[in-house]
């Protein structure tokens, strides 16, 4: 089996404006222009999103989009299609994340509507699933994954599910500075793998399974070298450049030994 190339991608969050976001993309652009064998992405704001894919445009920086609607057009105010993200030269769209989940009510079946959506436009999705804290304390935690995981799933045939990246989030390991331990993580990701193994066969060795969660440089290359843990989604540490660069770096180092 071809080894799975890392993919880091930075969750920009509600931050940066057109200005900040274009000096940052410039760093990336001429810190990052030479790694080969990693897969990078930053998801702006959408306001910032095309001015960031124009100065962005021949690199190795791909731009997702942080959330997407399913619908292409219509009377959906607020929101922004996939295939608009497509069209604006994103590669990517985070579909997801637990702060869509839990402050602005999306569900897993609306999580599987937008991964379709996502597909459909040619973009890449990253589905972000994870439990709380309390569904940890409780033993839930691979019950929740397991919900989330079939609710983005469901729409997918097994053709397309190496399109697919997924990301681990554990909710209690976002903006805390309490990131998952390598061994916690690799539990997980390992659960997951063989979840997709049930479902899709050997295919489910193609697919990547980022690790979000206070990901930091100096915690980034542990993470990484778990054999189940193929990239990161961050978000903090991907506002300032040296940062984002050597999480980037350590993620290069520690798939390629
Ligand atoms: P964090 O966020 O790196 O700031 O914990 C990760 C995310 O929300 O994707």
């Amino acid at each position: 089996m071809e080894a799975r190339i890392p993919i880091i991608v930075g969750n920009w969050k509600l931050n940066k404006t057109i200005a900040e976001a274009l000096a940052l993309v410039t760093e990336l652009k001429n810190q990052l222009a030479s790694l080969r064998r990693v897969d990078i992405g930053v998801a702006p704001v959408f306001t910032a999103i095309h001015p960031v894919v124009k100065r962005l445009d021949g690199t190795n920086i791909g731009v997702a989009g942080q959330d997407c609607y399913w619908q292409d057009r219509g009377a959906y105010t607020g929101e922004v299609a996939a295939s608009m993200l497509a069209d604006a030269g994103c590669r990517y769209a985070i579909i997801g994340h637990s702060e869509r989940r839990q402050l602005f009510g999306e569900t897993d079946e609306n999580v599987g509507k937008k991964t379709r959506a996502a597909l459909d436009a040619g973009l890449t999705p990253i589905v972000c699933i994870g439990e709380t804290e309390a569904e940890r304390d409780s033993g839930e935690t691979f019950n929740r994954i397991d919900a989330q995981l079939a609710g983005a799933l469901d729409s997918i045939e097994p053709h397309e599910v190496d399109r697919v990246v997924l990301a681990y989030e554990p909710v209690w390991a976002i903006g805390t500075g309490r990131t998952a331990s390598p061994a916690q993580a690799q539990e997980v990701h390992e659960h997951i793998r063989g979840q997709l193994r049930q479902r899709f066969d050997h295919v489910a060795d193609s697919v990547r399974i980022q690790y979000g969660g206070s990901v930091k440089p100096a915690n980034a290359e542990n993470l990484m070298r778990q054999p189940d843990i193929d990239g990161g989604l961050i978000g903090g540490a991907s506002l300032a450049a040296a940062d984002f660069v050597a999480i980037v770096k350590a993620a290069h180092l520690a798939m390629g030994s």
